[in-house]
């Protein structure tokens, strides 16, 4: 059997930084309010003339160049993203392989909001591991500040735009892999978490409510589910590959808000600190926040070679799942 390994990382974040106080001057809100509810400090906002693809491009080249592969080497190039440039066509897959010049590959978008990265990396790895492809380029990437409501402190006070980027190669060693992927999904959470207008639903059209092109949330509705998806997908890939909590060095999970992450952790017995945490930063960046996560702890020395990672996502759909990574 093929083994599928992530061969490099990637990422980007915009140079604009939002803190919570900078924040407080624009909606009713404080940097004591979030911090003590969320765990997020600042966020990342795009320039005017960057959308989800210029993101994405700039995070793609530094995990090509970190996996030493040549873009015409790339099989496959997919985006896991719900800010795409374009809302219906062409994807942002499409607009990133142009760019970057993988003039071999096919390209599409998954669209599983902020579990979008954990689906793309079982794709990819499927890919792989069929013989279909050998090197697979997976971008999370995000401008959320253009579908949020900036008047509205419930919701446009917990996202941050950025991209991170893996490329998925044939395993040379047998050793580092995608070992094992969970995707799941409840359509009945379709309302939790949604923007109501903009697609073949309720077009946007003139006399559109404003509001309805925004992000809406129930967030104690997303917050429940968040902590059990979480539990759930991390008790099952421990179940399934026979590990102990003594065998995973990391547990990589969307950044949505540290209290997701404590209450899981306290459910499962397991301590906070095998949880990697960057959202004080970055704040919730969906789809780009698990890779982006990754290519930070690659930077800091944290992920060496045999470690064992889960990832788990959670996000609208409502959609989740993980990976259990032998790095
Ligand atoms: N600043 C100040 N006050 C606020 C703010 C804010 N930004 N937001 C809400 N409040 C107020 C409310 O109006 C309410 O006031 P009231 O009691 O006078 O009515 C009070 O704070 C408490 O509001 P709650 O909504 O009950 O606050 P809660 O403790 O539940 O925290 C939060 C809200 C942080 C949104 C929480 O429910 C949560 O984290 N949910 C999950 C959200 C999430 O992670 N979404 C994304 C995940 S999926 C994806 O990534 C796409």
């Amino acid at each position: 059997m093929i083994d599928a390994m992530i061969s490099g990382t990637g990422s980007y974040v915009p140079n604009k930084r939002m803190s919570n106080d900078e924040l407080a001057q624009i909606v009713d809100t404080s940097d004591e309010w979030i911090f003590s509810h969320t765990g997020i400090r600042a966020r990342h906002i795009a320039a005017e003339h960057e959308a989800a693809s210029d993101l994405g491009v700039e995070a793609a080249k530094k995990a090509l160049e970190d996996a030493g592969i040549e873009p015409l080497k790339i099989d496959l190039v997919l985006v896991a993203t719900s800010t795409p440039d374009y809302n219906s066509y062409p994807s942002t897959a499409c607009i990133i392989q142009d760019r970057l010049g993988c003039k071999n590959a096919g390209a599409m978008d998954i669209t599983a909001a902020c579990t979008g990265f954990v689906y793309g990396l079982e794709t990819a790895s499927s890919f792989v591991a069929s013989g279909r492809a050998k090197h697979v380029l997976l971008v999370g990437t995000e401008v959320n500040s253009r579908i949020l409501n900036w008047k509205d402190r419930n919701t446009c006070v917990l996202f941050g735009d950025a991209a991170g980027a893996v490329v998925v190669s044939v395993s040379q060693d047998k050793d580092s892999r995608v070992a094992d992927s969970i995707l799941r999904s409840d359509g009945s959470g379709e309302r939790a978490l949604l923007r109501p207008a903009g697609g073949s639903r309720k077009p946007i059209e003139t006399g559109s409510k404003a509001d309805d092109t925004y992000v809406t949330m129930d967030g104690r509705k997303v917050y429940l589910f968040a902590v059990d998806a979480l539990r759930r997908t991390v008790e099952e890939l421990m179940q399934r590959n026979s590990l102990d909590i003594e065998d995973v060095d990391w547990i990589v999970p969307h950044q949505a808000n540290v209290r997701i992450i404590q209450a899981c952790a306290n459910r499962l017995g397991i301590p906070q600190e095998k949880f990697f945490l960057n959202l004080e930063e970055y704040a919730n960046t969906s789809a780009a926040s698990i890779p982006l996560a990754m290519d930070e702890m690659r930077k800091k020395g944290l992920l060496k070679k045999g470690n064992r990672i889960i990832t788990v996502g959670f996000g609208a759909g409502l959609t989740y799942g993980g990976n259990y990574i032998i790095w």
